[in-house]
């Protein structure tokens, strides 16, 4: 067998694998959602698992709308809010619905996710997060920002590395999502920046598309 053969097998079998877990958390679902006390949790686990076969490519990727993909990325955080008994995030999502990204839905709901993830993980009561774009001359810029406790200053010029993180207790396996995000942006030859707010707290994350 040569190499490309065997990189092919290891994707399918993990898709398969995968697949096969999916499965499982589907069987359980549906256990809990025969207990009415348990319906909303077992919904919540049912998003996740579409989500996940999306991600996985088991599911065809649709044409990039944004205005879709930031509410499909609110639904997965606000069910990650729930069954992580975070405190809930309100959203004001205000995106046009007719504007398309170049490239894979499911790219972009990474970008998002670990946006609202990030900005869910760190807040300590409920908060809120703004997503809002603007169109000049063919290039669109969105920001997201929440009104969290803001992105520590020393770890402002370097937030897009690989493994910077204020997690604990995770060694060495934090510090991936803000590098997913960027190497995502790039991707689509666009760039992403983070600050924080100039009036009150919070963090604000700036994605810049140049015209297709
Ligand atoms: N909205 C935000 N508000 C305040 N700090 C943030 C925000 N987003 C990111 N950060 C800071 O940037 C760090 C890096 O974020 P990143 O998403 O790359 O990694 P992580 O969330 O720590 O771990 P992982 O995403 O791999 O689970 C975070 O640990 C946090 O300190
Ligand atoms: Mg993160």
């Amino acid at each position: 067998m040569d190499e490309s053969n065997e990189s092919d097998l290891s994707h399918e079998s993990l898709i398969h694998d995968l697949n096969n877990v999916f499965e499982t958390i589907t069987e359980a679902a549906e256990l809990l959602n025969s207990d009415r006390r348990w319906k909303p949790l077992a919904a919540a686990l049912t998003r996740s698992v579409t989500r996940g076969k999306r991600l996985l490519g088991a599911i065809p990727d649709g044409t990039p709308n944004l205005a879709r993909i930031v509410d499909d990325a609110i639904a997965s955080v606000t069910d990650y809010c729930v069954a992580a008994r975070k405190p809930r995030m309100r959203f004001s999502s205000r995106v046009p619905s007719d504007i398309r990204l170049p490239g894979s839905s499911k790219d972009w709901e990474r970008v998002f996710a670990n946006l609202f993830l990030n900005a869910a993980q760190i807040m300590r009561k409920p908060g809120r997060i703004d997503i809002e774009t603007q169109i000049a001359e063919g290039a669109l810029c969105i920001t997201v920002s929440d009104n969290g406790p803001g992105i520590p200053q020393d770890l402002l010029p370097r937030v897009f590395r690989p493994n910077v993180s204020t997690k604990k207790g995770a060694a060495g396996r934090s510090g991936l999502g803000l590098h997913i995000v960027d190497s995502i942006v790039k991707k689509y030859s666009g760039r992403v920046s983070a600050a924080n707010r100039e009036r009150g707290n919070g963090a604000v994350f700036t994605i810049f598309l140049p015209p297709v």
